[in-house]
């Protein structure tokens, strides 16, 4: 990814680097049992599903509160596992933001369906009930070729989207919701958990996410017991038994490894997320302590706004930042590692042309690819080094 000249020169002076994620000081408390872990699959030689996986499953049930749990081999597979349960076929749309990981779009399209693309809040970042309302009044689907079939909302960067809002303008458009939880385990919106609100759950545990997986693996939940046989079977191309295809599925099961190390984790992952929590409160008082951030519109850093009933688990703490290339590379020079989620609004991807969205069409989300920056966080972070990220934004600003 090329950044912007910076018109600044960092100085890195004797201070040590700050990683924007290091995984390798969660090892360190775990190790022990993520190898026994790993040792009692081995033993068991039985590396695919399994009772490895029926019981992750069974305990991320229980952690969601859902009747059902299926495993699979990536968030992706999740979201596509989900939209098939819950019956989109081709033919259908489905309605999600703009502005999240290509994922949330592109699984719309391997569903079959036609992904409509809507604009963001600005102060969250998350799809905007309004715009999703408005599109849903004016009827825009009428017409169209395709039959509007569910709601996609993403729980963009660990902080659910506005559930009540889409709750409503599903039952009133005979719509399904699917949640996009992939950022957002542990998260709830009021008195429920993400994955516990929707018809169905994509659960991603790629190595960066608060729950992580030593490798690729994902997760649908649902309190269909309907939809979760389906996914079973369509996890396994479509095979109910053994050499028996009624359907037309995929291989996307979850292995056993990958089960077993995210079992380890799982009972750590309250008090992880509580830590990121923490962690966000103090950016917040360090970047008001250190005049960045006033609450005024013209601060030159922005952190991105909170959802009164959002319990948040801060997957990134994310802010908006005048000058954000330049920013970014000033904190490289640094060794202070920052990210761009997302760089490339969904309507704006070269892939999605055929869509017939244009620049303009969806501002809020065009502006949020321009401004946003993601700061260092996970659990272990220091005290000093979150001192240090702002210190040097600051320097940035002087
Ligand atoms: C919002 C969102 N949706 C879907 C996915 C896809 O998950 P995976 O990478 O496990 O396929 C991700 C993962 O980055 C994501 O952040």
């Amino acid at each position: 990814m090329t950044h912007a000249s910076s018109s600044r020169t960092a100085t890195t002076g004797s201070r040590a680097a700050v990683p924007i994620l290091d995984l390798s000081r969660q090892y360190a408390q775990i190790r022990q049992q993520v190898l026994a872990a790993v040792e009692r699959v081995c033993a068991s030689q039985h590396f695919i599903l399994g009772e490895e996986v029926a019981a992750l499953e069974r305990e991320i049930a229980a952690f969601v509160g859902t009747s059902a749990a299926v495993g699979c081999a990536s968030g992706t597979d999740a979201l596509w596992l989900a939209l098939l349960a819950i019956g989109v076929q081709p033919g259908d749309s489905v309605i999600t933001t703009a502005f999240s990981f290509f994922a949330s779009a592109s699984a719309i399209v391997r569903a079959g369906a036609r992904p409509v693309l809507l604009d963001i809040d600005p102060h969250t970042l998350n799809l905007d009930p309004a715009q999703v309302e408005a599109h849903l009044r004016q009827g825009s689907e009428a017409g169209k070729s395709t039959r509007l079939r569910a709601l996609l909302p993403v729980h963009l960067y660990g902080q659910c989207a506005e559930m009540d809002a889409f709750e409503r303008l599903a039952r009133e458009f005979q719509l399904a919701i699917v949640e996009d939880a992939a950022q957002a385990i542990g998260a709830s919106w009021r008195d429920r958990r993400a994955g516990a609100i929707g018809a169905a759950a994509a659960f991603s545990f790629y190595p960066t996410k608060n729950l992580s997986a030593y490798g690729e693996a994902g997760l649908v939940t649902t309190n269909n017991p309907e939809f979760a046989a389906h996914m079973r079977c369509l996890r396994t191309h479509g095979s109910p038994r053994r050499y028996l295809h009624e359907e037309l599925g995929w291989n996307c099961r979850l292995d056993a490894i990958q089960a077993a190390v995210l079992r380890v984790k799982l009972p750590y992952l309250e008090k992880w997320n509580q830590q990121r929590r923490e962690l966000a409160a103090r950016y917040d008082r360090l970047l008001t302590q250190s005049g960045l951030v006033s609450g005024s519109v013209n601060d030159p850093v922005r952190p991105v706004g909170i959802s009164a009933h959002a319990h948040h688990v801060y997957h990134q703490y994310v802010v908006r930042a005048q000058r954000r290339d330049d920013l970014w590379q000033f904190l490289a020079g640094r060794n202070i590692g920052t990210e761009v989620y997302y760089p490339i609004p969904t309507h704006l991807q070269p892939v999605f042309a055929y869509l017939g969205y244009r620049e303009g069409d969806l501002p809020e989300s065009e502006r949020a690819a321009r401004e946003v920056l993601a700061l260092p966080m996970f659990p272990e972070l220091m005290d000093h080094e979150q001192q240090w990220v702002v210190e040097s934004i600051a320097e940035f600003y002087s």
